[in-house]
């Protein structure tokens, strides 16, 4: 049997405004074990992105308890909520997030840079991974001059370089054409599978729960197993 690498227990969140209460996730108990795909699906405004902050350490849950590895999220402090990010998490938002002013090669090693490695060793296994999603030809490119779609490429290799326990991908290809949206799909699974590790991967478009171990779907708050 394999070990647990998240479990969520009871965690619910609540937005609360002076005229209002607002629920947006309510009781969700789930874990994810390691080497696992996990696709959460839901309509636009179902608390998809919600859901991941809570995991990734970017917002509180207003009640319930997350663990992932040997952290428990939800009371973590300010420095320790970085290291936590730092040393679990591999990230893939919307948006690349790639830094302008270096090449793509460059914001691949970042991460495995932060996480310790020597650049020689930071360099390997990005181009690794790099050659992974198909772009060892564009390494040396500035963000600017890649397609959406291959910005997107380069941001999965960089989710990875730091060997993160989780990966939590939010709409990797939310601002994609449909063709764009395949190839960064296929190249996500692809790699995550090649290196055994785990993906919570959120998104609207419900053709993508197929090719996931275990598919959820958030509606009205609620996470109800596929
Ligand atoms: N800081 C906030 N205050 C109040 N409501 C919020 C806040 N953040 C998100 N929401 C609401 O929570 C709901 C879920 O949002 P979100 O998690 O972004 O959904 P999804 O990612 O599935 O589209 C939406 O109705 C949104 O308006
Ligand atoms: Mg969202």
């Amino acid at each position: 049997m394999s070990e647990a690498v998240l479990i969520l227990k009871e965690v619910g969140k609540t937005y609360t405004s002076s005229s209002e209460k607002l629920t947006i996730l309510k009781n969700i108990s789930f874990s994810v074990e390691a080497g696992k795909i996990v696709v959460i699906t839901g309509e636009s405004g179902s608390g998809k992105s919600t859901l991941l902050n809570l995991i990734g350490g970017l917002d509180t849950p207003s009640y319930g308890t997350i663990e992932a590895g040997r952290y428990q999220v939800d009371a973590l402090r300010e420095e320790e909520l970085t290291i936590y990010r730092r040393n679990v998490l591999g990230l893939v938002f919307q948006f690349h997030y790639l830094l302008r002013e270096f090449t793509a090669l460059e914001n691949v090693m970042l991460p495995a840079r932060i996480a310790g490695n020597s650049r020689s060793e930071a360099r390997e296994k990005a181009e690794a991974l790099i050659a992974d999603v198909g772009l060892s030809d564009r390494r040396e490119h500035y963000p600017s001059s890649l397609s959406g779609g291959e910005r997107q490429r380069i941001a999965v290799a960089r989710a990875l370089v730091g060997e993160p326990l989780l990966i939590l991908a939010d709409e990797p290809t939310g601002n994609l054409d449909e063709g764009n949206s395949r190839m960064v799909e296929d190249l996500l699974f692809s790699v995550v599978r090649k290196h055994g590790k785990t993906l919570i991967l959120v998104t609207h478009d419900s053709q993508l729960a197929q090719r996931g171990d275990q598919h959820y779907n958030l509606h009205n708050g609620e996470l109800l197993c596929v």
